[in-house]
Protein backbone atom coordinates (compact mmCIF):
# COMPACT_ATOMS: atom_id res chain seq x y z
CA UNK A 1 0.00 0.00 0.00
CA UNK A 2 1.10 3.66 -1.01
CA UNK A 3 -0.38 5.10 2.27
CA UNK A 4 -1.30 9.42 1.31
CA UNK A 5 -3.74 10.04 3.69
CA UNK A 6 -1.64 11.49 6.51
CA UNK A 7 1.71 12.88 7.38
CA UNK A 8 0.91 11.16 11.00
CA UNK A 9 0.83 7.52 9.26
CA UNK A 10 4.87 7.20 9.81
CA UNK A 11 6.53 4.91 11.98
CA UNK A 12 9.60 6.13 13.94
CA UNK A 13 12.80 4.93 12.31
CA UNK A 14 14.97 2.55 13.88
CA UNK A 15 17.58 5.61 14.79
CA UNK A 16 14.71 7.24 16.61
CA UNK A 17 13.57 4.60 18.30
CA UNK A 18 17.23 3.74 19.43
CA UNK A 19 17.42 7.37 20.78
CA UNK A 20 14.05 6.66 22.47
CA UNK A 21 14.95 3.91 24.35
CA UNK A 22 18.21 5.60 25.55
CA UNK A 23 16.54 8.88 26.66
CA UNK A 24 17.09 9.62 29.91
CA UNK A 25 14.11 10.42 32.15
CA UNK A 26 12.00 11.21 34.93
CA UNK A 27 8.72 12.28 35.90
CA UNK A 28 7.80 15.44 34.28
CA UNK A 29 4.80 16.31 35.98
CA UNK A 30 7.61 17.16 39.20
CA UNK A 31 9.54 19.00 36.29
CA UNK A 32 12.16 15.84 36.81
CA UNK A 33 12.37 14.81 32.77
CA UNK A 34 15.56 16.31 31.54
CA UNK A 35 14.47 14.86 28.02
CA UNK A 36 11.57 17.14 27.81
CA UNK A 37 13.09 20.03 29.48
CA UNK A 38 15.83 19.86 26.34
CA UNK A 39 13.01 19.70 23.89
CA UNK A 40 10.97 22.59 25.18
CA UNK A 41 14.32 25.04 25.43
CA UNK A 42 15.12 23.61 21.92
CA UNK A 43 11.90 24.18 20.33
CA UNK A 44 11.55 27.92 22.27
CA UNK A 45 14.63 28.76 21.18
CA UNK A 46 14.35 27.33 17.42
CA UNK A 47 10.95 29.63 17.42
CA UNK A 48 12.15 32.79 19.20
CA UNK A 49 10.09 32.68 22.04
CA UNK A 50 10.87 32.38 26.23
CA UNK A 51 9.06 29.00 26.55
CA UNK A 52 7.64 26.29 25.44
CA UNK A 53 5.35 23.25 26.27
CA UNK A 54 5.26 19.25 25.51
CA UNK A 55 1.88 18.17 25.12
CA UNK A 56 0.15 15.37 23.73
CA UNK A 57 -1.46 16.40 20.53
CA UNK A 58 -1.29 19.18 17.99
CA UNK A 59 -5.46 19.18 19.13
CA UNK A 60 -3.86 19.76 22.53
CA UNK A 61 -1.47 22.41 22.12
CA UNK A 62 -3.99 24.86 20.39
CA UNK A 63 -6.97 24.02 22.77
CA UNK A 64 -4.91 25.43 25.53
CA UNK A 65 -3.39 28.46 23.69
CA UNK A 66 -7.38 29.08 23.25
CA UNK A 67 -7.80 28.46 27.21
CA UNK A 68 -4.64 31.22 27.57
CA UNK A 69 -6.18 33.98 25.41
CA UNK A 70 -9.85 33.53 25.86
CA UNK A 71 -12.31 34.03 28.20
CA UNK A 72 -16.03 31.67 27.70
CA UNK A 73 -18.03 33.52 25.55
CA UNK A 74 -15.33 35.45 23.62
CA UNK A 75 -15.23 35.22 19.88
CA UNK A 76 -11.61 33.82 18.24
CA UNK A 77 -11.50 34.75 14.54
CA UNK A 78 -10.09 32.14 12.55
CA UNK A 79 -9.55 31.50 8.12
CA UNK A 80 -12.14 28.96 6.60
CA UNK A 81 -11.52 25.94 7.08
CA UNK A 82 -9.50 26.26 10.35
CA UNK A 83 -8.11 23.39 11.98
CA UNK A 84 -9.45 24.32 15.56
CA UNK A 85 -12.90 25.21 14.19
CA UNK A 86 -13.36 21.95 11.71
CA UNK A 87 -11.34 18.95 13.27
CA UNK A 88 -11.18 19.67 16.95
CA UNK A 89 -14.06 18.21 18.65
CA UNK A 90 -15.80 21.31 19.30
CA UNK A 91 -13.50 21.44 22.19
CA UNK A 92 -13.31 25.35 21.76
CA UNK A 93 -16.65 25.63 22.26
CA UNK A 94 -16.86 22.97 25.14
CA UNK A 95 -13.40 23.83 27.36
CA UNK A 96 -12.49 27.25 26.18
CA UNK A 97 -16.26 27.95 25.69
CA UNK A 98 -15.11 30.14 22.27
CA UNK A 99 -16.82 30.85 19.67
CA UNK A 100 -14.93 30.91 15.93
CA UNK A 101 -15.81 33.87 13.38
CA UNK A 102 -14.32 33.00 9.69
CA UNK A 103 -12.62 36.21 8.57
CA UNK A 104 -12.63 36.35 4.54
CA UNK A 105 -12.44 33.17 2.11
CA UNK A 106 -10.20 30.70 1.98
CA UNK A 107 -6.77 30.18 4.22
CA UNK A 108 -5.72 33.47 4.09
CA UNK A 109 -7.61 36.76 5.59
CA UNK A 110 -6.12 40.50 5.33
CA UNK A 111 -6.23 43.57 7.35
CA UNK A 112 -9.82 44.46 5.88
CA UNK A 113 -10.99 40.70 6.69
CA UNK A 114 -9.94 40.74 10.30
CA UNK A 115 -11.72 44.03 10.78
CA UNK A 116 -14.52 43.12 9.07
CA UNK A 117 -14.85 40.15 11.80
CA UNK A 118 -13.68 42.08 15.10
CA UNK A 119 -17.19 42.88 17.00
CA UNK A 120 -16.94 46.62 18.47
CA UNK A 121 -16.65 46.75 21.89
CA UNK A 122 -20.38 46.97 23.14
CA UNK A 123 -21.29 44.52 25.83
CA UNK A 124 -23.88 42.98 24.26
CA UNK A 125 -21.50 41.60 20.96
CA UNK A 126 -19.16 39.11 22.15
CA UNK A 127 -15.97 40.21 23.02
CA UNK A 128 -13.44 39.56 20.32
CA UNK A 129 -10.12 38.18 22.27
CA UNK A 130 -8.12 36.29 19.75
CA UNK A 131 -6.94 36.00 16.03
CA UNK A 132 -5.28 32.37 14.94
CA UNK A 133 -3.67 31.90 11.61
CA UNK A 134 -2.43 28.48 10.35
CA UNK A 135 0.31 27.92 8.91
CA UNK A 136 0.62 25.80 6.57
CA UNK A 137 -3.04 25.55 6.28
CA UNK A 138 -4.15 21.76 5.74
CA UNK A 139 -8.15 22.57 4.64
CA UNK A 140 -6.07 25.13 2.13
CA UNK A 141 -4.64 22.30 0.28
CA UNK A 142 -0.78 22.81 2.38
CA UNK A 143 -0.88 26.59 1.65
CA UNK A 144 2.18 28.97 2.50
CA UNK A 145 0.12 31.55 4.22
CA UNK A 146 2.37 34.92 2.69
CA UNK A 147 4.22 36.42 5.23
CA UNK A 148 3.83 39.98 5.11
CA UNK A 149 -0.01 39.23 4.94
CA UNK A 150 0.30 37.56 8.52
CA UNK A 151 2.52 40.50 9.55
CA UNK A 152 0.27 43.11 8.91
CA UNK A 153 -2.85 41.02 10.38
CA UNK A 154 -0.91 40.52 13.75
CA UNK A 155 -0.12 44.33 13.73
CA UNK A 156 -3.47 45.21 13.78
CA UNK A 157 -4.85 42.85 15.92
CA UNK A 158 -2.55 43.87 18.17
CA UNK A 159 -3.38 47.85 17.82
CA UNK A 160 -7.05 46.22 18.76
CA UNK A 161 -6.22 44.32 21.90
CA UNK A 162 -6.33 41.15 20.28
CA UNK A 163 -3.65 38.41 20.95
CA UNK A 164 -2.64 36.35 18.02
CA UNK A 165 -1.91 32.30 18.10
CA UNK A 166 -0.36 30.54 15.05
CA UNK A 167 -1.08 26.83 14.46
CA UNK A 168 1.95 25.99 13.50
CA UNK A 169 1.45 21.76 13.24
CA UNK A 170 3.13 21.78 10.05
CA UNK A 171 5.65 24.79 10.29
CA UNK A 172 8.43 23.41 9.60
CA UNK A 173 7.11 22.39 6.34
CA UNK A 174 5.76 26.38 5.54
CA UNK A 175 9.83 26.93 6.32
CA UNK A 176 11.36 24.93 4.03
CA UNK A 177 8.59 25.88 1.65
CA UNK A 178 9.34 29.78 1.57
CA UNK A 179 13.04 29.79 2.94
CA UNK A 180 12.20 31.60 5.70
CA UNK A 181 13.46 30.68 9.51
CA UNK A 182 10.29 29.19 11.80
CA UNK A 183 11.45 31.90 14.45
CA UNK A 184 10.54 34.44 11.80
CA UNK A 185 7.32 32.31 10.63
CA UNK A 186 6.83 32.69 14.53
CA UNK A 187 7.50 36.24 15.26
CA UNK A 188 3.78 38.11 14.93
CA UNK A 189 1.83 35.57 16.94
CA UNK A 190 2.23 35.61 20.78
CA UNK A 191 1.86 31.82 20.95
CA UNK A 192 2.39 28.86 18.45
CA UNK A 193 1.99 25.28 18.37
CA UNK A 194 4.18 22.91 16.54
CA UNK A 195 3.69 18.89 16.23
CA UNK A 196 6.50 16.81 15.83
CA UNK A 197 3.90 13.96 14.93
CA UNK A 198 3.28 15.19 11.31
CA UNK A 199 5.93 15.61 8.55
CA UNK A 200 8.88 14.92 11.26
CA UNK A 201 8.22 11.64 11.81
CA UNK A 202 7.52 11.13 15.83
CA UNK A 203 5.53 9.33 16.80
CA UNK A 204 3.43 11.54 19.37
CA UNK A 205 4.17 15.45 20.58
CA UNK A 206 3.40 18.76 19.97
CA UNK A 207 4.58 21.76 21.69
CA UNK A 208 2.95 25.36 22.45
CA UNK A 209 5.60 27.93 22.99
CA UNK A 210 5.56 31.88 24.09
CA UNK A 211 6.10 34.29 26.98
CA UNK A 212 6.51 33.25 29.91
CA UNK A 213 3.91 34.17 31.68
CA UNK A 214 1.60 32.37 29.15
CA UNK A 215 3.50 29.18 28.66
CA UNK A 216 3.16 29.14 32.99
CA UNK A 217 -0.54 29.56 32.07
CA UNK A 218 -0.36 26.85 29.49
CA UNK A 219 1.47 24.46 32.29
CA UNK A 220 -1.68 24.75 34.68
CA UNK A 221 -4.22 24.07 31.69
CA UNK A 222 -2.12 20.99 30.34
CA UNK A 223 -2.76 19.76 33.86
CA UNK A 224 -6.58 20.42 33.84
CA UNK A 225 -6.78 18.91 30.43
CA UNK A 226 -5.48 15.87 31.61
CA UNK A 227 -2.06 16.26 29.55
CA UNK A 228 0.80 16.15 32.35
CA UNK A 229 2.77 12.89 31.20
CA UNK A 230 5.26 11.43 33.63
CA UNK A 231 8.48 9.70 31.95
CA UNK A 232 7.23 11.15 29.08
CA UNK A 233 11.47 11.87 28.21
CA UNK A 234 11.02 8.42 26.19
CA UNK A 235 8.73 10.71 23.30
CA UNK A 236 10.78 13.98 23.81
CA UNK A 237 13.98 12.01 22.63
CA UNK A 238 12.21 11.24 19.51
CA UNK A 239 11.00 14.78 18.80
CA UNK A 240 14.84 15.87 19.25
CA UNK A 241 15.88 13.00 17.05
CA UNK A 242 13.15 14.74 14.61
CA UNK A 243 14.68 18.25 14.97
CA UNK A 244 17.98 16.82 14.27
CA UNK A 245 17.20 14.74 11.29
CA UNK A 246 14.25 15.26 9.81
CA UNK A 247 13.59 19.17 9.21
CA UNK A 248 16.12 19.25 6.04
CA UNK A 249 14.71 16.14 4.58
CA UNK A 250 10.82 18.06 4.60
CA UNK A 251 12.11 19.71 0.94
CA UNK A 252 12.28 16.23 -0.61
CA UNK A 253 8.32 15.08 0.89
CA UNK A 254 7.55 18.77 -0.83
CA UNK A 255 9.06 17.58 -4.40
CA UNK A 256 7.55 14.16 -4.13
CA UNK A 257 3.75 15.94 -3.89
CA UNK A 258 4.76 17.86 -6.97
CA UNK A 259 5.47 14.13 -8.40
CA UNK A 260 2.18 12.97 -6.97
CA UNK A 261 0.25 16.27 -8.28
CA UNK A 262 1.98 16.14 -12.27
CA UNK A 263 1.14 13.01 -12.18
CA UNK A 264 -2.63 12.85 -11.27
CA UNK A 265 -3.17 15.49 -13.38
CA UNK A 266 -2.05 13.27 -16.49
CA UNK A 267 -6.13 13.08 -16.05
CA UNK A 268 -8.09 15.45 -17.58
CA UNK A 269 -10.70 14.82 -15.55
CA UNK A 270 -9.00 16.04 -12.45
CA UNK A 271 -8.57 18.97 -10.91
CA UNK A 272 -5.27 18.93 -9.11
CA UNK A 273 -3.82 21.85 -7.68
CA UNK A 274 -0.37 22.36 -7.63
CA UNK A 275 1.05 21.84 -4.11
CA UNK A 276 3.60 24.53 -2.42
CA UNK A 277 4.07 21.83 0.22
CA UNK A 278 3.04 18.48 1.28
CA UNK A 279 -0.59 18.44 0.40
CA UNK A 280 -2.11 17.82 -2.55
CA UNK A 281 -5.89 18.76 -3.19
CA UNK A 282 -7.43 16.88 -6.38
CA UNK A 283 -11.05 17.54 -6.95
CA UNK A 284 -13.04 14.26 -8.77
CA UNK A 285 -15.64 14.88 -11.56
CA UNK A 286 -19.28 14.45 -10.84
CA UNK A 287 -22.40 15.38 -8.89
CA UNK A 288 -21.15 15.78 -5.35
CA UNK A 289 -24.19 14.36 -4.13
CA UNK A 290 -23.60 11.18 -5.33
CA UNK A 291 -20.39 11.64 -3.06
CA UNK A 292 -17.48 10.84 -6.44
CA UNK A 293 -14.52 11.38 -3.99
CA UNK A 294 -16.00 8.50 -2.42
CA UNK A 295 -16.00 6.04 -4.85
CA UNK A 296 -12.51 7.02 -6.41
CA UNK A 297 -11.04 6.26 -3.26
CA UNK A 298 -12.25 3.15 -2.93
CA UNK A 299 -10.95 2.22 -6.54
CA UNK A 300 -7.52 3.80 -5.97
CA UNK A 301 -7.66 1.28 -2.21
CA UNK A 302 -8.05 -1.53 -4.68
CA UNK A 303 -5.12 -0.30 -6.59
CA UNK A 304 -2.88 0.24 -3.78
CA UNK A 305 -3.33 4.01 -2.80
CA UNK A 306 -4.47 5.44 0.21
CA UNK A 307 -6.34 8.95 0.16
CA UNK A 308 -8.47 10.88 2.32
CA UNK A 309 -11.68 11.76 1.54
CA UNK A 310 -11.88 15.53 2.02
CA UNK A 311 -15.37 16.49 0.68
CA UNK A 312 -18.19 15.23 -1.52
CA UNK A 313 -16.11 15.75 -4.62
CA UNK A 314 -12.23 15.96 -2.80
CA UNK A 315 -9.50 13.94 -2.37
CA UNK A 316 -6.32 14.68 -0.35
CA UNK A 317 -3.05 13.26 -0.54
CA UNK A 318 -0.31 14.35 1.90
CA UNK A 319 3.48 12.72 1.66
CA UNK A 320 6.00 12.00 4.60
CA UNK A 321 9.14 10.26 5.53
CA UNK A 322 7.64 7.08 5.00
CA UNK A 323 6.84 7.30 1.24
CA UNK A 324 9.36 7.51 -1.77
CA UNK A 325 9.26 9.90 -4.94
CA UNK A 326 8.36 6.84 -7.17
CA UNK A 327 6.05 5.66 -4.55
CA UNK A 328 4.21 9.17 -5.00
CA UNK A 329 4.77 9.17 -8.84
CA UNK A 330 2.96 5.58 -9.33
CA UNK A 331 0.36 6.94 -7.03
CA UNK A 332 -0.57 9.84 -8.98
CA UNK A 333 -0.21 7.49 -12.31
CA UNK A 334 -2.67 5.27 -10.79
CA UNK A 335 -5.11 7.78 -10.18
CA UNK A 336 -5.29 9.94 -13.48
CA UNK A 337 -5.56 6.23 -14.58
CA UNK A 338 -8.98 4.92 -12.55
CA UNK A 339 -10.00 8.47 -13.45
CA UNK A 340 -9.77 8.24 -16.88
CA UNK A 341 -8.94 10.37 -19.96
C1 LIG B 1 -3.27 22.34 11.03
C2 LIG B 1 -3.43 21.32 12.12
N1 LIG B 1 -3.50 21.73 13.38
C3 LIG B 1 -3.63 20.86 14.40
C4 LIG B 1 -3.70 19.51 14.17
C5 LIG B 1 -3.93 18.58 15.33
O1 LIG B 1 -2.90 17.73 15.59
P1 LIG B 1 -3.15 16.35 16.38
O2 LIG B 1 -3.64 15.37 15.38
O3 LIG B 1 -1.78 16.03 16.93
O4 LIG B 1 -4.15 16.62 17.46
C6 LIG B 1 -3.62 19.02 12.86
C7 LIG B 1 -3.71 17.57 12.59
O5 LIG B 1 -3.74 17.11 11.48
C8 LIG B 1 -3.50 19.96 11.80
O6 LIG B 1 -3.46 19.57 10.52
Amino acid sequence: MIDLRSDTVTRPTEAMRRAMAAAEVGDDVFGEDPTVERLQRDVAALLGKEAALFVPSGTMANQIALLVHARPGDEVVVSEGAHCAWYESGAGAAWAGVQFVVAGAGPVFDVDALEAAVKPRVYYYPRTSLVAFENTHNRGGGRVLPQATVEAVAARARALGLAVHLDGARLFNAAASSGRAVAELARPADTVSVCLSKGLGAPVGSLLAGDRERITAAHRFRKMLGGGMRQAGVLAAAGLHALAHHVARLADDHAHAARFAEAAAKSPRLAVQRPETNIVMVDVPGDPRDRPAEALAARAKEAGVLLSVFGAARLRAVTHLDVTGDECARAGEALASLAGG
